[in-house]
């Protein structure tokens, strides 16, 4: 299984901050936006990383996470490996994965947006994911900012439709997705968005035709640090639950 990070775009909605480096490199309190996303692909025991960015910052990205040196192995104990791709206009989610696309060969994949903070351990869902396609959901109160879950009586998703105008749900699809190798061939042929994206919704919308695609109510926060409140708020969260963690070690 590999791991591909999203982590281009220049983060516009962040100026003047994103004026200094690329929003996934951001503080979110104690450590930049990006180790989340790294961390949790690494507990869950992936060892090879791509992680896709704009070319104008390679250099930054290079400094703070350089080879991997810096995580671990789940599995063997040495450091795991951190590669880059170059995505050179941002043109949606779907296209940064069509670039990892030599990377994963034949192998599964998760596929992580760098500016999401997902506090649920999806380690199982990782270690045991077989064919197909796995999302996540979190009901969320402004569902119309992000792709929104149609679900059956048999909580089954039967549609995603991204950031509707009237979401059906407050079903919010959260930003780390678990797919097998056919992604690559579901993905060809596809159309741009009205906003001229490759969605990720497209291509989920793909595995729900074929009846291929599962998922989860994620349990715990979750944040997308795409603009100035929520970027604080998801600090504050990590601050409280430093404290908290601290506290539990010495009492
Ligand atoms: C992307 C996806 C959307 C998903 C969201 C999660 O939106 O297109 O379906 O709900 O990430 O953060 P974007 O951040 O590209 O607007």
């Amino acid at each position: 299984m590999k791991g591909v990070i999203l982590a281009g775009g220049s983060g516009t909605r962040l100026h003047p901050l994103t004026k200094i480096t690329n929003k996934h490199l951001l503080p979110l309190y104690d450590k930049p936006v990006i180790f989340h996303a790294v961390e949790k692909l690494v507990n869950a025991g992936i060892d090879r990383i791509m992680i896709v960015l704009s070319p104008q910052y390679l250099d930054d990205f290079v400094s703070v996470l350089g080879s991997g040196q810096d995580f671990k192995s789940k599995n063997t104990g040495h450091q795991i490996q951190i590669v880059y791709g170059i995505q050179n206009e941002p043109r949606g989610v779907a296209e940064g994965l069509w670039l990892a696309k030599d990377f994963v060969g034949t192998e599964s994949m998760v596929l992580h947006l760098g500016d999401n903070i997902i506090e649920d351990d999806i380690s199982e869902d990782i270690a045991s994911f077989k064919t197909g396609a796995k999302i996540f959901l979190k009901e969320v109160s402004d569902p119309e900012r992000f792709g929104v879950a149609t679900i059956n009586e048999k909580k089954q998703v039967v549609e995603i439709i991204e950031k509707p105008k009237n979401p059906k749900t407050n079903l919010a699809v959260v930003g780390i997705y678990i797919y097998d190798n056919s992604v690559f061939k579901k993905m060809e042929g596809q159309p741009k968005s009205d906003r001229g994206e490759y969605e990720i919704t497209w291509v989920n919308n793909r595995y729900i035709e074929e009846d291929e695609l599962k998922s989860k109510n994620i349990q715990g926060a979750w944040f997308d640090v795409g603009n100035f409140d929520s970027l604080l708020n998801a600090s504050n969260y990590m601050k409280e639950k430093s404290i908290l963690k601290n506290k539990q070690a010495t009492s």
